[in-house]
């Protein structure tokens, strides 16, 4: 490889490093940001929004009955019905719909809501026209954006995150907009629960962990995909901003959303990279997530492609590709978020003879020709970015477990997070480096418990039905 690239390479693993001191550093700032968000009702840019989500506990596995779920977070849409065993277990019908890319952006949160509702209709009746006309079923939506919960069937939209990008909606109350379209077809549903998709993750999860068997506590329900975040369950008096609204006497917890993408939005810690304000610069919530933008699956790929355009506007590659091509390059490589981190997953355990295999990749999805160097460079690249997301990834599942580890003092139990999303289910090596990073960190010293990133399949739509069956 040609030194002037190689050097370039090696700026790069600098600029991405993350050592012990900056894991330890990072991990004191995200438990601080906790504390200040728990106090502060106002939604800023300075400080994680720290959700209360109305939801005051945590399910033993005996919940049962019917209910519907929505899940509406991502490319697609889901609608599931749950039938809840009341044994950890439940059955799941479920169809999924891609959102069409002309709902996200540009349009109304009208047009995004009418479609949802038109796939409730197709769902109800492809697998519920049994139904008796009397019945009205119960649905939880999981609506997976930063929403400000007022109650547990209430909630207003702080900012699209995503890629996601229709004004009329911020500010407004999801669940209304999404009932009035229900109610325009006249369909049997009441939405009565709303919860993020990390909530039902940890819902789900807890659910169906029988800690008989797996002897671990669910302490976090958290996102490894499209984006990222975590929601774990709070002390009560841990949770300022609460204390003047209405809540039972007995009340003693509430399940946090934390929206953990919005960690550091300042940049005290995290990387300020040329490479990083450039992505972050292409989004619609700019200034916003800007942790969300160093680990999940929307922003990997654009990593890439942003510090590949930098690498040939500086002549260190596709200089030849260039020239015979009329001086243009490949669109999904001029164009923000057409190299998807799917890519990512191939090209980072690639071990063919002069990465052939990704050679055919790139050029098949990407219509980008390369070279042997270029390929070597592109590898290096991909696994400099994917290392230094799942580490970061373990910051907050390390802060969170220092903050309620105290709480489970008196038992023996592992703890566990349930887990869901694209990365950490299928990126080679992900899920081991964020428990490599956990290691480093080590909030867990000192006593005989483990740590298991435990994946909850369908968490959110099942979490979804269990808050509504929790009401
Ligand atoms: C949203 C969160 C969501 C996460 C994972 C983020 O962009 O702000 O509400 O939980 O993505 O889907």
């Amino acid at each position: 490889m040609n030194s002037e690239l190689t050097s370039a390479l090696e700026e790069i693993a600098n600029a991405f490093a993350v050592d012990k001191a900056f894991l330890a550093k990072a991990t004191n700032h995200f438990l601080v940001s906790m504390d200040v968000g728990l106090a502060n009702e106002v939604s800023t840019r300075g400080y994680m929004p720290m959700i209360p989500t109305y939801v005051t506990s945590i399910p033993t596995g005996k919940e049962h009955g019917l209910y519907l779920a929505a899940d509406l977070g991502g490319t697609n849409f889901r609608v599931c019905s749950i039938n809840l065993r009341g044994d950890n277990t439940f059955d799941l019908k479920q169809s999924k719909f891609p959102v069409p890319v002309e709902l996200m952006k540009g349009n109304t949160s009208d047009a995004l809501f009418s479609f949802v509702a038109s796939k409730i209709e197709i769902f109800l009746n492809d697998h519920h026209d049994d139904l008796d006309e009397s019945v009205t079923l119960k649905m939880g939506l999981t609506f997976s954006f930063p929403v400000e919960q007022t109650a547990i069937d209430r909630g207003k939209l702080i900012r699209w995150t995503k890629g996601f990008d229709l004004p009329d909606c911020v500010g407004r109350d999801v669940v209304d907009i999404f009932q009035r379209h229900l109610d325009a077809l006249k369909l049997p549903v009441a939405v009565i629960a709303l919860a993020n998709d990390t909530v039902g993750t940890l819902l789900s999860r807890s659910y169906s962990n029988d800690s008989s068997k797996t002897n671990s506590n669910t302490v976090i329900g958290a996102i490894f995909g499209t984006g990222t975040n975590g929601a774990y369950l709070e002390t009560i008096e841990n949770i300022p901003k609460i204390e003047h609204k209405f809540l039972p006497k007995n009340t003693t917890g509430m399940v946090i959303n934390t929206e953990w993408g919005s960690f550091d939005n300042t940049l005290e810690v995290l990387h300020a990279t040329k490479w990083d304000a450039a992505v972050d610069k292409e989004t619609s919530n700019k200034g916003y997530h800007l942790f969300e933008k160093r680990i999940s699956g929307m922003f990997l790929g654009e990593l890439l492609r942003v510090i590949l355009m930098d690498f040939f506007n500086r002549g260190l590659v596709f200089q030849d590709l260039y020239k015979s091509r009329d001086n243009t390059l490949p669109h999904r490589l001029t164009e923000p978020f057409l190299l998807s981190s799917k890519i990512l997953s191939y090209l980072e355990i690639d071990d063919s003879t002069e990465l052939k295999m990704s050679e055919l990749l790139m050029e098949n999805e990407l219509r980008l020709p390369t070279t042997y160097e270029e390929r070597q460079a592109i590898q290096r690249l991909t696994r400099i970015i994917s290392s230094r997301a799942a580490s970061l990834s373990a910051i907050p599942i390390a802060a969170i477990v220092t903050r309620v580890k105290d709480q489970y003092a008196d038992d023996d139990k592992d703890f566990e997070v349930g887990c869901d999303g694209s990365l950490i289910e299928f990126y080679p090596g992900f899920k081991q480096k964020v428990l490599d990073a956990f290691e480093v960190i080590n909030p867990l010293q000192g006593t005989n418990k483990k740590l298991h990133l435990r994946i909850a399949k369908d968490g959110s739509g099942v979490g979804a039905a269990l808050c509504a069956c929790m009401v």
